[in-house]
């Protein structure tokens, strides 16, 4: 595994529409290891391949109790309610904003095997399945932000999971 730049905002490439996984073999497995290890390093909740310069249809997301979510090709199957909470970017650091997401939403993605799994989330999970979705159409949380602002001093390493966690 190895740790990957995270590309930062101003940087085109964050406003791609991502591409299918055409197929899931060793090196997108390697890539998912890279991602996990490259969000885990930053203490993020979850990465999308685009911040790490991959214009593929993937992202991980790690919830509060340390299993990590790999979806390649994901869709969201269902969506609803609404719940507004300050969250930030891995491309974005230091910075967190107030975003309007689903309360609840449910996605199909397939897993590292090729295996299709449904993911379901609410409250942060929603926020971080929203927020990665979001990455793969090369959009932004700044796009749908309100009072953008300097994040509080750096979170605890075990605070990973409060709101304004970095996606
Ligand atoms: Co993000």
């Amino acid at each position: 595994m190895a740790l990957r730049n995270i590309v930062l905002a101003g940087d085109d490439i964050l406003r791609k529409r991502c591409r299918e996984v055409a197929e899931i073999d060793d090196r997108v497995r390697m890539i998912l290891d890279d991602m996990i290890e490259t969000m885990r390093s930053q203490n993020g909740v979850g990465i999308a391949a685009p911040q790490v310069g991959i214009l593929r249809r993937m992202f991980v997301v790690e919830n509060e109790n340390g299993e990590v979510i790999e979806a390649i090709n994901p869709r969201i199957i269902e969506s609803s309610g609404s719940q507004t909470g300050e969250e930030g970017c891995l491309s974005f650091p230091g910075y967190v904003g107030s975003v309007e997401r689903p309360e609840y939403i449910k996605v199909e993605a397939f897993d590292r095997h090729g295996k299709t799994m449904v993911h379901e989330g609410t409250e942060l999970m929603a926020v971080a399945l929203s927020h990665e979705m979001d990455h793969l159409e090369g959009i932004l949380y700044t796009d749908k932000a309100t009072g953008i602002h300097e994040a509080e001093a750096a979170p605890a390493e075990d605070d990973q999971a409060a709101n304004g966690a970095e996606q």
